[in-house]
């Protein structure tokens, strides 16, 4: 129920905290470290290259769980949307394992691979919110997101849910093969959910900056690099889903290879800077759209912020910033929504579990 909330988006959004300590809590073992069933770390460490196959919010936090398995786990990782990996299968290593993330277990088009890929005999591992969904009696395992029901057609608190359990798996895996983080996860998830919170106390000023780049513009565009960029991807997916505005997430240094042609005076730019390695350069990116005309809306991190930053968020350790500076984006595609008068909860054209391919 949504109780005193005006939308279901809107509560499932203030529920991200909540849901992140829950799944520390979930995944705890008696020691106060982390834990994930033994099978599933043993064929993620048997995988000579791992698969992740999603759709929609769910493949952009594929893209951030590539990060994480790369990064710590040192695995090979490729990251398909699901509807176009199942009619053009690319070749494939000789031990992969496949890693289906789906909010509602059903997306006919992961489902669709799911069948294909059990048929060449290969093992599947399924990240979902919904114990006993189709795609997670149909895979080998299934770790679940414990995220509480998402009712909301915008997918908000599975996204965070997904880049906590994906982040999880990766760090018990790691230490499967001897490789342990440089830093302790269960505490740096604690201080994700503690800015989590941070974030959702600061609706007016979201609300003001959603009012302020988004009452009129009818086109947005995100950008970042490294994760930054996968997480403008979200955040460009949300605002257009519910608010109508055309969005769209580009990587910093790709806009001057054609579409800066697009930037008019006065065009939102939303840039993500997190990563201290690439601060720079998406601060240079900036200034060739300001050049062009366009309105910056900077989001940093703490630590890397400027004089002229629109917003900055509150630190966190950098690998996990993605399940932080979502957060914003989120709120600020739902005050856009709000303010252009569309249906939140329900968008156009769009339906919470696509069981068709
Ligand atoms: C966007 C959104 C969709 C879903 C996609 C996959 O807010 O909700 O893009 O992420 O349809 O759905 P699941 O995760 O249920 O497989």
């Amino acid at each position: 129920e949504k109780g005193t909330y005006p939308h279901y988006m809107l509560k499932e959004i203030d529920e991200q905290p909540l849901v992140t300590r829950k799944i520390i809590a979930k995944y705890r073992n008696e020691n106060g470290g982390l834990t994930v069933d033994e099978d599933i770390v043993n064929a993620v460490n048997a995988a000579d290259r791992i698969y992740i196959i999603a759709a929609g919010t769910s493949y952009h936090a594929g893209l951030i769980g590539k990060q994480f398995i790369e990064n710590w786990v040192k695995i090979p990782v490729e990251v398909h949307i699901a509807s176009e990996f199942s009619y053009n299968m690319p070749l494939l290593s000789a031990n992969p394992l496949f890693i289906f993330i789906s909010q509602s277990g059903e997306t006919a088009d992961s489902r669709s691979v799911l069948v294909q890929i059990k048929e060449l005999g290969h093992k599947a591992l399924t990240v979902t919110n919904v114990p006993g969904s189709t795609l997670s009696r149909e895979a080998d395992y299934t770790m679940l997101l414990h995220a509480g029901p998402e009712i909301a057609v915008a997918s908000t608190k599975a996204y965070t849910a997904q880049l906590a359990v994906l982040s999880i798996l990766a760090a018990v895996a790691a230490e499967g093969k001897g490789r342990s983080l440089e830093f302790d996860l269960t505490k740096e998830l604690g201080i994700v959910a503690n800015a989590m919170e941070v974030l959702c106390d600061q609706k007016e000023e979201m609300e003001e900056i959603a009012k302020e780049y988004f009452a009129t513009t009818r086109n947005a565009f995100f950008i970042g690099r490294s994760v930054d960029y996968y997480v403008g991807l979200e955040g460009a997916l949300k605002l257009k889903e519910i608010s109508y505005i055309q969005a769209e997430g580009f990587a910093g240094g790709e806009l001057k290879h054609g579409t800066i042609a697009l930037i008019e005076n006065g065009t939102p730019i939303i840039a993500l800077s997190t990563q201290e390695h690439v601060n720079l350069s998406i601060r240079g990116n900036v200034k060739e759209v300001v050049a062009r005309g366009a309105n910056p809306c900077i989001i940093s991190m703490k630590g890397l912020e400027e004089e002229d930053d629109r917003f900055v968020l509150p630190l966190v350790h950098e690998q996990l910033a993605p399940l932080v500076s979502v957060v914003p984006l989120q709120l600020i595609s739902y005050y856009a929504a709000l303010h252009r008068g569309c249906d939140v909860d329900k968008p156009r054209n769009l339906a919470k579990s696509v069981t068709v391919e």
